[in-house]
């Protein structure tokens, strides 16, 4: 039984699913993290490859970008392919001066402009919000397994790469937001719909406020790599 977007047969994705935005990431992940990688799915190139970490099976398949994409494929591995835990590894944009280039953001909740907020029960915004069995296993993990500066809090979701309104950035920062990325919280909201748990782990690649802060290509591949690992000990966690 294949679904819209994805072509693998029942059973072939694990119940614990590793999603990068970026289907090359997907691919490499796949390629030096998993053990006995198969590629089960390849629909529109968003590759699903099913292998093991240290034994336990497990899946990684992008989302591609934005709200939209992820929502389509969060919810048919929850509903379709029995998937129980999915954590998005990707990067953000930070928005807070306690964040810099280079940290790792877990993040605890989303707040988005998405539509998604205010679609399910009339009249009420609702909360997207992490997995907390996840978080906790993340943050566990961030403390032994890496030296990189981990921090927890509520990122933005936005529907918009290229139009980021100074009030609302400026406003969100205010309340703590700590980074801007574009899928948590369809992936939150999908976890929330279909009763799976979701989680995202982020590495803060640019700064809006502070432009001169940049990474070597070296610094983000170990930066992604760390990130890779504490997201998969949450998934086994
Ligand atoms: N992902 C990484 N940086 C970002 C930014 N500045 N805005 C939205 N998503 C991002």
């Amino acid at each position: 039984m294949a679904t819209p977007h994805i072509a693998a047969e029942p059973g072939q994705i694990a119940p614990l699913v590793l999603m990068p935005g970026d289907p090359k990431r997907a691919a490499r992940i796949a390629a030096e993290h998993l053990e006995g990688a198969e590629l089960v799915s390849d629909v529109r190139g968003i590759g699903c490859w099913t292998g093991t970490w240290q034994g336990t099976p497990m899946s990684v398949m992008a989302s591609g970008m934005g709200v939209p994409s992820v929502s389509i494929y969060a919810t048919e591995l929850f509903r379709f392919y029995g998937v129980q835990r999915i954590v998005r590894v990707g990067t953000c944009g930070g928005m807070s001066d306690k964040v810099a280039v280079g940290d790792t953001i877990v993040a605890t909740a989303a707040h988005t402009n998405a539509s998604l907020s205010t679609l399910f029960v009339p009249g009420i915004s609702l909360s997207w919000t992490a997995s907390y069995p996840l978080l906790r296993g993340a943050m566990d993990a961030a403390a032994t397994l890496t030296d990189a500066t981990v921090h927890t809090g509520p990122v933005y979701c936005s529907d918009h790469f290229y139009f980021a309104n100074p009030d609302i950035i400026g406003g969100l920062a205010k309340y703590g937001t700590l980074g801007v990325e574009m899928e948590s919280a369809g992936l939150y909201a999908c976890a929330a719909a279909e009763g799976g748990e979701a989680l995202t782990v982020l590495t803060v690649s640019d700064h809006l406020f502070d432009g001169s802060q940049d990474m070597t290509s070296e610094q983000r591949e170990t930066l992604y790599a760390n990130s890779v690992r504490i997201a998969a000990a949450a998934l086994l966690a």
